[in-house]
């Protein structure tokens, strides 16, 4: 069969690579796909969020299953427009996107299903919204309604922070229509895990679980980034908790989404703070996280395409998913000034070096060929994974691997994984 992956970050190359490796499929397709997806697929120069061209694509190519790796194109209906058109597709339709594409849907959903999450007010009136920060006081958080690129999202120290993030979002419209409504919500602490299950509308068959590293410094300083570093599984998510977490969180909303006519079908993300054997949502997204898919997918055993066939055919009641009892980590590399402006077009050099180790996969994000070299292309870069027999000995192996790989900048965090050390000495 053939296969069409949309997208061209560090997930996207993951996908590929299990993809890729499966015995029921001739041609992997990547839709724009990087440096790294053009070793093992046919890099596609369609942009993710071009749906008439991709289905335009897939249809003359004759493309069997499409697995759609961002937001920006389940948002925008991907999943409706290839279904109209008879043609397989993983992931879920617009309706049920929602959940990802509107803050406020995602708030009102998981109060209709009983999902535990932060108590919250939302706003289409600045001035509505700055007097219930005022009455409220800080902490408190601040989130654009719709996709802002991971940069809708205010945790604000101080009331003024709070107050500069309305004016921001809603009257000078830094994030354009997706700040006309926000959500502002109380301010949890804990830790963060990421929780990812497949859903063929009905059955919840959930992953391992991770953990991602959004800010971009060590000791989770400075702002905030797509994330720069994941491991799974995540300590935090204690066996107990792990199952609370399918039966409270996850199973809730596919039930709930069901009933009301919007079945879910995709990769179901919780974002969620976790505060002794407390778990509450901060957000859902709907589709694989990244970095957290990379780790996730290298201890993934078997073959991933039975799993996402099973969740567009309704019968993942069917399958079962195995796991590397190995965990992985993945440490990204970024270009120097991200998540601010970078420079592209450097080499990179080392990457076959790094490669060579055993049990590392080198994923792509920001790159592309140039003249037969590899050069950077985007902000974070490279995701750089590692199998160990255990969480200190993948964190070392993997940056064994990364400190075999430069270009002029290149800036990562030092510290991927060290929370779950934290758990595992205690
Ligand atoms: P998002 O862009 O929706 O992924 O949110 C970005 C980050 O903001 C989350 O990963 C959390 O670190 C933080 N965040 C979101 N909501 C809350 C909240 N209610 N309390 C504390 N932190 C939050
Ligand atoms: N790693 C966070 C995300 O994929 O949204």
């Amino acid at each position: 069969m053939k296969v069409l992956v949309v997208g061209g970050g560090g997930r996207e190359h993951a996908l590929v690579w299990k993809i890729a490796q499966s015995p029921r499929v001739t041609a992997v397709f990547a839709a724009p796909g990087n440096a790294g997806t053009a070793g093992l697929a046919r890099n596609v120069p369609i942009a993710a969020d071009d749906v008439d061209s991709l289905l335009a694509f897939a249809e003359t190519e004759g493309v069997d299953l499409t697995v759609v790796g961002p937001e920006a194109p389940l948002v925008l209906g991907i999943v409706d427009r290839f279904r109209e058109r008879g043609l397989r597709i993983f992931g879920p339709t617009a309706a049920a996107a929602r959940l990802e594409g509107s803050k406020a849907f995602a708030k009102a959903a998981m109060d209709r299903f009983g999902v535990p999450t932060a108590a919250y007010r939302e706003f289409t009136d600045p001035d509505e919204a700055r007097a219930y920060i005022r009455e409220q006081g800080a902490p408190i958080v601040v989130k654009a309604d719709g996709l802002a690129a991971g940069k809708g999202v205010t945790v604000a120290r101080t009331v003024e922070e709070a107050l500069a993030a309305v004016d921001a979002m809603m009257v000078d419209r830094a994030f354009g229509e997706a700040g006309g409504r926000i959500v502002v919500e109380e301010c949890l602490e804990g830790e963060e895990a990421s929780f990812l299950a497949f859903c063929d509308g009905r059955t919840v068959l959930p992953m391992a679980s991770s953990q991602d590293h959004k800010p971009v410094f060590d000791g989770d300083q400075g702002p905030n980034t797509g994330g720069m570093g994941a491991y799974s599984p995540a300590p935090v998510v204690s066996p107990e908790l792990f199952d609370r977490i399918v039966d409270t969180v996850i199973r809730p909303v596919v039930d709930g989404l069901g009933r009301e006519g919007t079945p879910y079908v995709g990769v179901l993300y919780a974002g969620l703070m976790i505060r002794g054997d407390e778990v509450k949502v901060l957000e859902f997204n709907c589709r694989f996280g990244d970095p957290e898919c990379q780790p996730i997918v290298m201890r993934m055993k078997g073959d991933l395409v039975p799993v996402l066939e099973a969740c567009v055919d309704g019968t993942l009641d069917r399958v079962d998913l195995e796991w590397d009892p190995r965990p992985a980590v993945c440490v990204v590399m970024a270009s120097g000034g991200y998540p601010g402006a970078y420079e592209k077009g450097l080499e990179i050099r080392g990457l076959e070096d790094a490669a060579a180790l055993d049990d590392v996969v080198v994923f792509h994000a920001g790159t592309r060929q140039e003249a037969g070299k590899v050069v950077t292309a985007g902000g974070r870069v490279l995701g750089v994974t590692a199998l160990g027999s255990d969480i200190p000995s993948a964190i070392e192996r993997a940056y064994r691997a990364v400190d075999r790989i430069s270009w002029p900048g290149v800036h990562f965090r030092r510290d991927i994984g060290r929370k779950a050390l934290r758990h595992l000495s205690s």
